[in-house]
């Protein structure tokens, strides 16, 4: 057993458990009408309600007193001052900085100037770019922007640019490439012209595979399209740390974008990795994301732990997967610009705490990183939620909502916003057979129908309710509010490492795939049959050469 499984805080919240798993949701409710002012907390234009969680204040207190153990306030205060705490790959994790206004200190050396040149290259660029006064190789100024790369130098750029269209420019259109199937980057060049097209080149290392292939293939269609080798350096730029690379594929240095290797891939989209975005939508809207991210910053370091969003965040994961062993979680945006927040979740949450070896080396005992998945309101409800409120697993969702929409046509947010009330409504109380008959009498009463089909209804048409979630209303997603939010949930995830003892920063989880395709993919270009892999792996392989 493990020190974490064996500790005090833990066994307290344990026993904790069996007596709150006792108590229906609507029953806390019932009994105490004053959860909601209990259980929710607000930061600047943000509510976030957890009182559809089966917690009382005991619970609480038992979750604080195991985020003390993990010296959960230590943690924190020592990412923020830059220690190296991806003590793996021997980094520190500073991606705040990347957002802040005072000096951060990193082995001796204030890093923030490096920072604020970055964003003085990025405001520079993206104006001239904005306005038009830098221009494609034949004199017209560009239009569309593409980006290539994957991961952390995709996932968050497309997210963000996808939830803060209504202040882009529509001059400035951006695509991104990043899948290695041909077919990604086939349909997007498909409908551009290389004279006005701007391809970003965004990996950190500038060695990943998809990225580099995609690369490559985007600079060929460009020679084919009419660009010349010369007109290269003004149509590509790159972001990364690796300027060896930048150069050798073609760019010069004035058109790269330094990135470091502090700022872990999949919290990088406030460096230059972020430069579709401010293509997209001005520097002055990528400042306002910073601006909520530092907020956020700020509130997490300097808020008493009860009343800190993050934290509160993280510890309703840990009690619903750690003690009620939930094992996947639902991310509901009920707000079509948020459709890509889920699969950027999936990254932040998955790649940072899908671990099974803690800090110290040792093999967990328990749950650590959850799965994380979703899809925007209301498509949902007419895909899963059936199992969400049926299924035989219980599913903890986290729904988030905009009070304005910055699309009001006819009466459409009031229905969407009914229907988020309504679910989480519905998953908290359920529908008791006792409500279900009462509706049937009813019915009854009032017809010449008679009773047998409906005694055979009955049992379908129960509820159970007592399904958790989160609720995090916010008044409307423009850029600040939307930098907080993502940086309430970069937190949540640091809070949960620190409370399983993983190191969140690294991913040596993806390294086995990426080796073996290498080996795989020389082996493909062979005509020869395979026999030097496992009969299934072999048997695949050969009915791909038999048939490609
Ligand atoms: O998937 C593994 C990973 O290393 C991610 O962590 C990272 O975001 C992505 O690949 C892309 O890496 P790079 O920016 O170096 O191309």
């Amino acid at each position: 057993m493990s020190t974490l499984t064996l500790s005090n805080a833990w066994l307290a919240l344990q026993d904790h458990q069996s007596v709150m798993a006792q108590q229906h949701l609507h029953e806390l409710f019932t009994r105490d009408p004053k959860r909601f002012n209990k259980f929710s907390l607000k930061f600047n234009d943000i509510l976030m309600d957890y009182s559809k969680h089966p917690i009382c204040p005991e619970t609480i207190s038992l979750l604080l007193a195991l985020a003390r153990q993990q010296e959960l306030e230590d943690w924190i205060e020592r990412m923020f001052r830059g220690e190296k705490i991806n003590n793996t790959e021997n980094h520190a994790a500073l991606h705040s900085a990347l957002r802040a206004e005072h000096p951060v200190v990193l082995d001796g050396v204030d890093i923030m100037p490096d920072v604020r040149r970055v964003l003085t290259q990025m405001e520079q660029f993206s104006t001239c770019v904005r306005n038009g006064t830098l221009k494609g190789y034949s004199g017209h100024p560009f239009t569309d922007v593409v980006n290539i790369g994957i991961g952390g130098s995709d996932l968050g750029p497309v997210m963000v640019t996808e939830a803060l269209k209504p202040y882009g420019s529509n001059h400035i259109i951006p695509h991104f490439v990043s899948n290695i199937d041909g077919t990604h980057l086939s349909t997007t060049l498909r409908r551009l012209n290389p004279e006005t097209t701007l391809f970003i080149i965004a990996s950190k290392t500038f060695s990943t595979q998809e990225t580099m292939a995609n690369a490559r293939a985007a600079r060929e269609w460009f020679l084919a399209h009419g660009g010349s080798k010369k007109d290269i350096s003004g149509h590509f730029v790159a972001v990364s740390t690796n300027r060896e690379e930048v150069e050798k594929f073609g760019i010069n240095s004035d058109n790269m974008f330094e990135l470091w290797d502090w700022v872990g891939g999949r919290y990088s989209l406030w460096s230059a990795i972020g430069l579709p975005i401010a293509l997209a939508i001005g520097m002055e809207n990528f400042y306002s994301l910073l601006i909520g991210a530092r907020e956020m910053d700020q509130h997490f370091i300097t808020t008493p732990l009860e009343k800190n969003l993050p934290v509160m965040l993280g510890l309703i994961g840990i009690w619903q997967i750690n003690f009620f062993g939930t094992r996947s979680h639902a991310v509901l945006p009920y707000d079509q610009s948020l459709q890509r927040f889920p699969a950027y979740l999936q990254q932040l949450e998955m790649e940072s705490n899908g671990k099974s070896i803690d800090r110290n080396g040792n093999e967990v005992d328990y749950s650590t990183g959850t799965v994380v998945w979703g899809e925007s309101g209301t498509n949902g409800q007419h895909a899963f939620y059936q199992l969400l409120h049926q299924g035989t697993q219980i599913i903890p969702a986290d729904f988030l909502v905009p009070c304005i929409s910055h699309n009001p046509i006819g009466d459409h947010h009031r229905l969407l916003l009914a229907n988020f009330f309504a679910q989480t409504e519905a998953m908290m109380r359920g529908k008791s057979k006792n409500e279900v008959r009462a509706e049937v009498e009813v019915e009854l009463s009032t017809s010449s129908i008679t009773e047998e089909p409906f005694k055979k209804l009955l049992p379908y048409k129960v509820f159970p309710g007592d399904r958790p979630t989160t609720s995090i209303l916010f008044k409307q997603l423009d850029p600040k509010t939307l930098g907080s939010l993502i940086a309430l949930y970069e937190h949540k995830v640091f809070v949960q490492s620190v409370i399983w003892n993983v190191n969140p920063f690294d991913q040596w989880g993806v390294e086995l795939g990426k080796q073996l395709a290498g080996k795989i993919s020389d082996e493909l270009e062979q005509e020869t049959q395979i026999t030097s892999h496992d009969s299934s792996t072999n048997g695949l392989m050969n009915y791909f050469k038999a048939n490609r």
